[in-house]
């Protein structure tokens, strides 16, 4: 029996595709709307290949309130909302922040509203450690805990910030409004969720990361180095205080990070706990020349790269402390980043096409 159901904004996407899969595989009921702006629906035929089960789908746009409306009408099942639906370029958010705005402050307020028309008070959103900006300018603040101050140091992670805001402001007047109205158990609750560097792919091989653009993170630009498809990678500052010199980061498998908005979910609806924030991270911080080394051992070949200036707006290091979300959710990650790095070369070197071509046969016996 399903234990309920739940709208994935931003489904088709990275995250949400993975997250779809880990709900549907634990009885929940999914419904994706997605715009297709950096997705495509083959991924719904991903998930379907590996669970039996698929998605329903809409085409929509979260900022646009007629189509959340649309969706909610056409299932009202639906309990919760998990929101993956954003830009999420960095550099390109500094170029063009008023897209970057209307969409992810925007299309959140959209999704709210319309959620609050149709009752729906459950809502899971995709935060990052973005919003933390440079957690050395504290002392003691790494490996970095929830109460870290936030303070972002680009538009991207401003509008992540600015949602975060939203959402607590929303759950607070919600609940103020209820007790006046005698039902103080009927409030809203949200699940902020600040991944660190989410990468991997299923291991069987058939589902990864398929962006529509060109990827600018470390471990997709490694695949393409890898196959071919670029010389060499541009290692962004070897002078950085860190063990090798190069900058620090916590990277997460997909799967791992799939099942952190599960139990987070689980959670909001079993515990009704209001607002709570939560770092998905391991714990464990690799230098990008570890991240090269691991990922040149699972291809087999050392990876050509160049050392040039740090990028601006790096941090030295980003690592989580996971120890809340160990704790209240009994959530961690079980997939190392070397396993990451595998399942990612298994989904790079068969899939040159990405879901533009069908997944080569030997795969699908398995
Ligand atoms: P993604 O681009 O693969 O997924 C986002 C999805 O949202 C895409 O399918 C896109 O088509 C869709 N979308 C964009 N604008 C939309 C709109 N207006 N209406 C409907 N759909 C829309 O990215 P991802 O890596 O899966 O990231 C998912 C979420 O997690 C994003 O909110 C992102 O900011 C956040 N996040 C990502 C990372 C990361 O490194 N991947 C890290 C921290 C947080
Ligand atoms: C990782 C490390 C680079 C590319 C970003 C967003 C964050 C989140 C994840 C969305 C850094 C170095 C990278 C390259 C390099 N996304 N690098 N050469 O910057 O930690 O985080 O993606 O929410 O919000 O800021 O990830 O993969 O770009 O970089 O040397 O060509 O690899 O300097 O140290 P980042 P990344």
């Amino acid at each position: 029996m399903a234990v309920g159901t739940v709208l994935v904004a931003g489904g088709t996407g990275y995250i949400g595709s993975f997250t779809a899969l880990a709900l549907l595989e634990n009885g929940y009921h999914v419904v994706v709307m997605d715009n297709l702006y950096n997705s495509s629906e083959v991924a719904l035929d991903r998930i379907e290949l590996i669970c039996g089960k698929r998605p329903a789908f809409h085409k929509g746009d979260v900022t646009v309130e007629a189509d959340c409306d649309k969706v909610f009408k056409a299932h009202p099942e639906i309990d919760s909302v998990i929101h993956f639906a954003a830009l999420k370029a960095v550099g390109e958010s500094g170029e063009i922040p008023l897209e970057y705005y209307r969409t992810n402050v925007g299309g959140t307020i959209a999704l709210l509203r319309s959620m609050e028309r149709h009752n729906v008070s459950n809502v899971v959103f995709s935060s990052s450690a973005t919003v933390y900006g440079d957690a050395t300018r504290f002392e003691n603040m790494i490996p970095i805990p929830e109460h870290c101050p936030i303070g972002p140091t680009n538009t991207y992670g401003r509008t992540k910030a600015m949602v975060e805001d939203v959402i607590r402001d929303q759950v607070e007047a919600q609940r103020n409004n209820l007790k006046k109205a005698g039902k103080p158990f009927e409030h809203w609750n949200a699940a902020l969720l600040r991944y660190f560097n989410p990468c991997g792919a299923h291991p069987s091989g058939i589902m990864g990361e398929d962006p529509q653009g060109v990827p600018y993170n470390l471990l997709p630009l490694l695949g393409k180095v890898a196959t071919g498809e670029r010389e060499k990678l541009l290692v962004f500052g070897t002078d950085y205080p860190s063990r090798d010199g190069t900058a620090i980061r916590d990277y997460i498998h997909v799967m791992d990070l799939a099942n952190g908005h599960l139990v987070a979910l689980n959670y909001l609806r079993d515990n009704k706990p209001g607002v709570r924030a939560w770092n998905l991270g391991s714990g464990r911080g690799s230098t990008v020349f570890e991240i090269i080394n691991a990922f040149s051992n699972v291809v087999g070949k050392e990876l050509p790269y160049q050392v040039v200036e740090r990028r601006q707006g790096d941090v030295l290091d980003l690592t989580a402390n996971p120890a809340l979300a160990n704790k209240e959710l009994e959530w961690m990650t079980k997939i190392s980043m070397e396993k990451a790095c595998e399942d990612l070369w298994r989904w790079v070197s068969n899939n040159p096409k990405g879901y533009r071509q069908d997944p080569p046969a030997e795969l699908l016996k398995e």
